[in-house]
């Protein structure tokens, strides 16, 4: 069994330079928004998106606990990322990180949904540096999942093209284990 947020951590530290720009889209308890600061360090930036107050809250404690001041937190729908983000920063973002479903320990009521994720997604592509990361970790288990994630996996295969693909299951023996889309945007997409 791959613990797939601590995978994700592993494999963005390979890939992200000190420095770089990057998303979360779903900052949550803020241990990815957490990761990414740590890892860009203070001449980078980070954009966290949550859409509920206490998520946000969560996030921005851990951060000020750090002294960490290069993130900006929106209570926000990723959906409406362009909103937030200055067109400028189109074509400079080195990563993207969304980790799908509902906030740990919360009653499960807001969670991600396959209309709004899919638009963040192509939103948020348009972000993303040339070799640029996104990677995606989507559940099947909740209420909803299961919709999402084959939103997510369709849009996925409509980009096989313009992305180089890697599909990491967290326990194969298990069907409604985590699931990780890690795709890398092609040089000229
Ligand atoms: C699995 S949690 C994220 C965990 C987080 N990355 C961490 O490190 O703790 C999913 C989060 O997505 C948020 N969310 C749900 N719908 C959203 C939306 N449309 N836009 C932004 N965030 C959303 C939820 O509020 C929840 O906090």
């Amino acid at each position: 069994m791959i613990r797939l947020t601590e995978y994700v951590h592993q494999r963005l530290a390979q890939v992200i330079p000190r420095g770089a720009y990057v998303f979360d889209l779903t900052a949550g308890n803020g241990h990815d928004t957490l990761f990414l600061a740590e890892w860009v360090g203070p001449t980078g930036y980070v954009w966290a998106f949550d859409i509920q107050a206490q998520a946000i809250e969560k996030t921005r404690t851990r951060l000020v606990e750090q002294g960490y001041r290069h993130v900006e937190l929106f209570q926000a729908d990723h959906s409406l990322l362009d909103q937030y983000v200055p067109v400028d920063w189109k074509g400079k973002i080195s990563a993207v990180v969304m980790n799908l479903g509902f906030l740990p320990n919360s009653d499960r009521v807001i969670i991600t949904r396959a209309e709004t994720t899919q638009i963040a997604l192509e939103k948020a592509s348009e972000y993303l540096a040339p070799r640029g990361v996104l990677s995606v970790t989507a559940y099947r288990g909740h209420a909803g999942a299961l919709e999402e994630y084959e939103v997510v996996q369709d849009w996925f295969e409509s980009k096989n093209t313009e992305w180089q693909i890697e599909k990491i299951i967290s326990d194969e023996g298990h069907a409604q284990s985590p699931v990780l889309w890690w795709a890398e945007k092609r040089a000229g997409s």
